[in-house]
């Protein structure tokens, strides 16, 4: 279907975007989603049915069951889908956390956390577990380890205990983000870098004196504010307020308001899939392209998830 066009004449009132002032805030549709969102409708697949959920993000896969040793070509495929969707999720797989462990390995190497508990028998298994003890903090906009000098490429996380309502997690797609800023931002922000710090979320779990230890093993690192995906090629924002700390070359309030600016970007719905989850669910996204966030709606009720996370490179 060809684009709508407008005519430069007269354009009807909310055929576009138009801005709410006073306010940063804008309302009507998100044109750029379009050619992402018919690319993805068009995407045929071999070995398994894909349904696609948000705009530009997400789709539940289905044909597939992860328990067993699959052949090269139809885990190709599933990195395929991952690549494209950004974030995919299988239904009613209920694996063992070896059987986990196998399937996310069959992706690359599995990172091990310094900070988050593990599975009792597999230390590559990052265990969150809520309780009316322990709270979390998920719920806020972020990627996994982006203060490594390689974070994540990507997480396959496993539903093992959900609550009886609530607990969903959510994805925005940050090249759509990157796509929706206007020329001047992603002028400005496509030379800059920002330093990394895991302090920001984990420092309530680093003991009292144990900050310098760690500073040496994991010291701050600077990425690129706007990354070029190694495997697709595709230019998007990489930067989360969690771990996001400053931007180089800004004073601390410039850098501070930029940031802000740019992260509340990841809230606009239209970028961004919801999962609802099951026990044997599984979601599996592409760290370098996507933020997550865990609804923290739920407690006191149990929640138990496990995330395997899968080695990547160096943002550039
Ligand atoms: C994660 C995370 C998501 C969730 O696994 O990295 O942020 O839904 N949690 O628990
Ligand atoms: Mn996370």
């Amino acid at each position: 279907m060809a684009a709508p066009t407008t005519s430069p004449k007269y354009a009807p009132p909310f055929a576009r975007r138009v801005q709410i002032l006073p306010y940063d805030l804008e309302a009507g549709p998100l044109s750029h989603l379009q050619a992402e969102r018919e690319r993805l409708a068009g995407l045929t697949w071999e070995h398994f049915d894909a349904a696609p959920m948000g705009a530009t993000i997400g789709a539940e896969l289905s044909g597939l069951d992860l328990a067993r040793d699959l052949p090269d070509d139809v885990i190709a495929e599933v990195r395929q889908a991952l690549l494209d969707f950004k974030v995919i999720f299988f239904r009613n797989q209920h694996l063992t956390p070896a059987q986990h462990v196998a399937f996310a390995r069959r992706f690359g190497d599995l990172e091990e956390h310094p900070f988050i508990p593990a599975n009792e028998d597999h230390p590559e298994l990052v265990r969150f577990e809520k309780s009316p003890d322990v709270g979390g903090y998920e719920n806020g906009w972020h990627s996994d380890v982006s203060w490594r000098v390689e974070p994540s490429m990507g997480s396959v996380l496993r539903a093992v205990e959900v609550p009886p309502s609530g607990g969903d997690t959510l994805f925005c797609d940050m090249y759509a983000v990157y796509e929706g800023l206007d020329d001047a931002t992603r002028a400005q922000i496509d030379p800059l870098v920002a330093v990394h710090d895991y302090a920001q979320v984990f420092g309530a779990l680093i003991k009292p004196g144990q900050l310098e230890e760690l500073r040496e093993k994991y010291p701050l690192v600077e990425h690129p504010v706007v990354r070029t995906h190694p495997e697709t090629g595709r230019k998007l924002m990489y930067l989360n307020r969690f771990f996001g700390r400053r931007i180089v070359g800004l004073s601390d309030e410039e850098s501070t308001a930029l940031i802000d600016r740019l992260c509340r970007r990841a809230e606009i719905v239209e970028y961004q899939c919801r999962f609802q989850w099951a026990p044997g669910s599984i979601a599996f996204w592409d760290n370098r392209a996507v933020q997550h966030y865990a609804s923290s709606d739920y407690w006191p009720a149990r929640r138990v998830m496990e995330r395997a996370t899968i080695v990547g490179d160096r943002p550039h």
